[in-house]
Parts: C-alpha cells; structure tokens; sequence
C-alpha cells in the first residue's frame, strides 16, 4: 500500500486491515508509518521510502515477501502528488516530480512485485485514479498527464494479466477530502469542491474494498467514485 501515512491511503491500509489484510505501509515518513502500523495492528509494517527513488523502492519491495510471509495479493498504487498551476508556469521540476511520483513509481512497483505474483497464479493490483484520468481542469497539467498516463498503463497492465490469475483495478475518484488539498484551501477558492461535500477517504477505502472482493472470475476493470 503506498502512500498509506495519511487520507486515502491510511484509510484503505485500515479498512483492508479491519478484513484481515496484513499490511505493509510505505510512505517517506518512518516514525509515521511505526504509530500507524501500531494503531492499525494485524502485523501491519512500515516502509519507509520516498516511492521517487526507485532503486531504494525497488530495495523495500524485495523485502516485501520476507515480511509477510510471501508474494503480496493486493498491491494498492496510492501515492500521489498534486498541483495547480498553469502549464507555463509549471517548472520542469515539479512536472517531472509529479509524474514520478504519480506514474514511475506504480510501474517501478508492479514491475517489483509481479514476477513473485505471476508465479503464485494470483493477485490484485488496484491503482488509484482519479476524476482528472478522464477530465481535464485548468492548472491540472502534470497531474492530468500522471493520471491519464496511470490509466494507460493500468489499461495496457490489464491486458497483459488477462488469464494469468491476477486482477487489476483503477479506482478512479473524485474530490476527497484529504491533506492533499491544503496549499489549494478550496473552500476560499471559486469554482473548487467545497470540502464538505468532497468524498471521505474511508468511502473511497469502501470503493478499494469493493472490488478486491469481488468474486475471483470478475474483474473491475474501472472504478469511477464520486459525492452522491
Ligand atoms: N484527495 C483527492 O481529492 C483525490 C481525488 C482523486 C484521486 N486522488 C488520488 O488519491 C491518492 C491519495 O491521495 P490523498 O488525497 O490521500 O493525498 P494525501 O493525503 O496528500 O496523501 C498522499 C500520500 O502519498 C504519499 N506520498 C506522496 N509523495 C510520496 C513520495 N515521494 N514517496 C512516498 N510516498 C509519497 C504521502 O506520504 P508521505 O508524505 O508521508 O511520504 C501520503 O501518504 C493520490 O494518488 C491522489 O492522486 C486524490
């Protein structure tokens, strides 16, 4: 599960955990990760990584199996990193950061974890999504080319498992009222969501919950979530 210190993240990492998951949480803060296995319980472990460094990544992935007791069955893709501002004014720095993050980082893991899952013949792999892999928004730039590039690669990734055992999963949302949403303050800002009527995270830990539930010869291919 990456980015599973704070919102969505820490809210599948419970709900998964709360159904007998025993879950590996990786995000760059180690003592974070420690409280928050401790809370979670179930033999939940932390790993600390920044999912930008792929070699280090890589490194935290290979012990995975050690850890658990063998080859993941669901691999969540949830980090993420998010901004607004106009493609002009959008360095080549935060462009590149967030498409590493967003994009790199789901294939470096499943890249990782793949060869031990294709030989267990079973599996799950759900890549969080959102609203902007589909919909364009003003100051989305990078965000949108990380997530229409995650759902490419989540849809070529779904073609290639057909067959094997192993599901995968977009989980697309939309506004969740999450930290990622506090440099943006929307709820001052004309035109955003207010928070208050964001998705929780933990009705988007019931999308996730969905589909790694459903009956094993039934594939969610894509999950779009949003506000009723
Ligand atoms: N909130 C929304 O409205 C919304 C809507 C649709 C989709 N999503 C997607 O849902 C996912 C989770 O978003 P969220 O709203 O829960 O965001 P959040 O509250 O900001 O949490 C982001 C998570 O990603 C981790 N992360 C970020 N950069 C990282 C890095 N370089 N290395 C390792 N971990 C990193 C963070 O951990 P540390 O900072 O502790 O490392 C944190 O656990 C993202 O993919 C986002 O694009 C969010």
């Amino acid at each position: 599960m990456t980015g599973a210190s704070r919102g969505i993240g820490a809210a599948v990492a419970r709900r998964l955990a709360a159904s007998g998951a025993r879950v590996a949480l990786l995000a760059r803060g180690k003592e974070t990760l420690r409280a928050l296995a401790q809370q979670i319980g179930g033999g939940a472990v932390g790993l600390a990584c920044d999912v930008r460094d792929t070699d280090t990544l890589t490194r935290a992935l290979d012990q995975l199996p050690a850890l658990i007791g063998g080859p993941p069955e669901i691999v969540v893709n949830n980090a993420g990193a998010f901004f607004i501002t106009p493609v002009q004014d959008t360095s080549i720095e935060a462009f590149s950061a967030t498409l590493e993050v967003n994009l790199t980082a789901p294939f470096a893991v499943v890249r990782a974890l793949l060869p031990s899952m294709r030989l267990a013949g079973t599996g799950h792999i759900v890549n969080i999504g959102s609203i902007a892999d589909r919909a364009t928004f003003l100051g989305n730039g990078a965000y949108a080319a990380s997530k229409y590039g995650l759902r490419a690669l989540h849809e070529v990734l779904r073609a290639e498992l057909r067959g094997s055992g192993i599901r995968a999963s977009l989980v697309s949302p939309g506004p969740v009222d999450t930290d990622l949403w506090n440099p943006i303050d929307p709820d001052r800002q004309p035109g955003f969501t207010p928070r208050a009527q964001m998705l929780d995270p933990d009705a988007v830990a019931d999308a996730v919950l969905f589909v790694v539930c459903a009956r094993p010869d039934l594939n969610v291919d894509e999950l779009r979530v949003s506000r009723s």
